[in-house]
């Protein structure tokens, strides 16, 4: 990962009449990272990705596109972003591979089946290419967003909640074609997701958006260090106690005299979850 920064936030503020759905989000994300936006529901996130795009205007704050303003400079923000959107958004009427090569036409790139072919073999979309879209199934759908996202090799990939309606085992196809984009195409990739195990799993870095503002944005694992580990005792009267465990020291001789009948001992791991829910729900804490 280099040091260069790819796409800026700064104080982004965005107002629909008297609501305000952005009300400050900052963050920076670098060439080659792989960073994950999560919040709730109604946090913003693609009220955010609609301002990086283009689709709607922010009201205040700053963005930068690999330096550039993309309201100063749309086509340049085209060019760099392949943005796969919450709502599936195709022509039914033609194939995967039509849908795919037209693409490639609007942004006047010369036609390179070869690599339309790769990214669909990559999405489990080849036996599908030459049928019409409206006949694929819901998951085969949003593979082929990301598809249509990535026809033009854009050097940065913004996926708005890729994942949902996906199911388990192509779930983790996709996190590994994801991996490889960024090891071997070194793209950049942006995530926004309220599947937390998705953001534990892949990114980085994560920023925690609720509200409409950015709550915290640090290292995956820094945030996972956040939360102390627990230790889970398990007693011969089935009862089960939770003790955290501080500077990750743990005192055996004062749980072996508190709990003479333990069945069990287990530690249990922080989830990013948990520091989710915490920061989600007391955001000054
Ligand atoms: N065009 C719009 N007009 C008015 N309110 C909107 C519009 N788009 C989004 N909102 C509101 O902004 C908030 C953030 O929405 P959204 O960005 O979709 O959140 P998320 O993607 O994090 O679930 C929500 O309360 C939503 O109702
Ligand atoms: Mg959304």
């Amino acid at each position: 990962m280099s040091n260069e920064v790819v796409l800026k936030f700064h104080k982004v503020q965005k107002k629909f009449g008297d609501f305000t759905a952005l009300k400050d989000v900052s963050f920076e994300v670098k060439k080659g990272e792989f960073f994950a936006l999560l919040g709730p529901n109604g946090a913003g996130k693609t009220t955010l990705i609609n301002c990086l795009c283009g689709l709607t205007d922010r009201t205040s704050g700053e963005i930068a596109v690999l330096g550039v303003d993309p309201e100063k400079d749309p086509v340049h923000t085209k060019l760099s972003l392949g943005i796969v959107e919450q709502e599936v958004n195709f022509d039914p009427f033609f194939t995967p591979m039509e849908i795919l090569r037209l693409r490639r036409g609007l942004f006047g790139l010369p036609a390179d089946d070869a690599y339309l072919e790769w990214i669909l073999e990559k999405l489990s979309l080849t036996d599908k290419k030459d049928v019409r879209a409206r006949q694929l199934s819901g998951g085969m759908k949003r593979r082929l967003m990301i598809a249509k996202a990535l026809a033009h090799d854009p050097p940065i990939l913004i996926l708005d909640e890729p994942t949902a309606g996906v199911d388990v085992d192509l779930r983790n196809s996709l996190y590994d074609f994801l991996r490889e984009l960024r090891t071997q195409k070194q793209k950049t990739i942006v995530l926004t997701t309220h599947y937390l195990e998705e953001a534990e799993l892949l990114a980085d870095r994560v920023a925690i958006q609720n509200l409409g503002e950015t709550i915290i944005c640090d290292t995956t694992k820094n945030l996972l260090g956040k939360k102390n580990r627990t230790l889970v005792i398990e007693t011969c009267e089935d009862e089960e106690v939770r003790v955290e465990i501080d500077n990750n020291s743990l005192d055996l001789e004062s749980i072996v005299a508190n709990y003479p009948h333990v069945k069990n001992l287990r530690i249990h791991e922080p989830k990013l979850e948990e520091v989710f829910l915490e920061f989600t729900k007391n955001p000054k804490s």
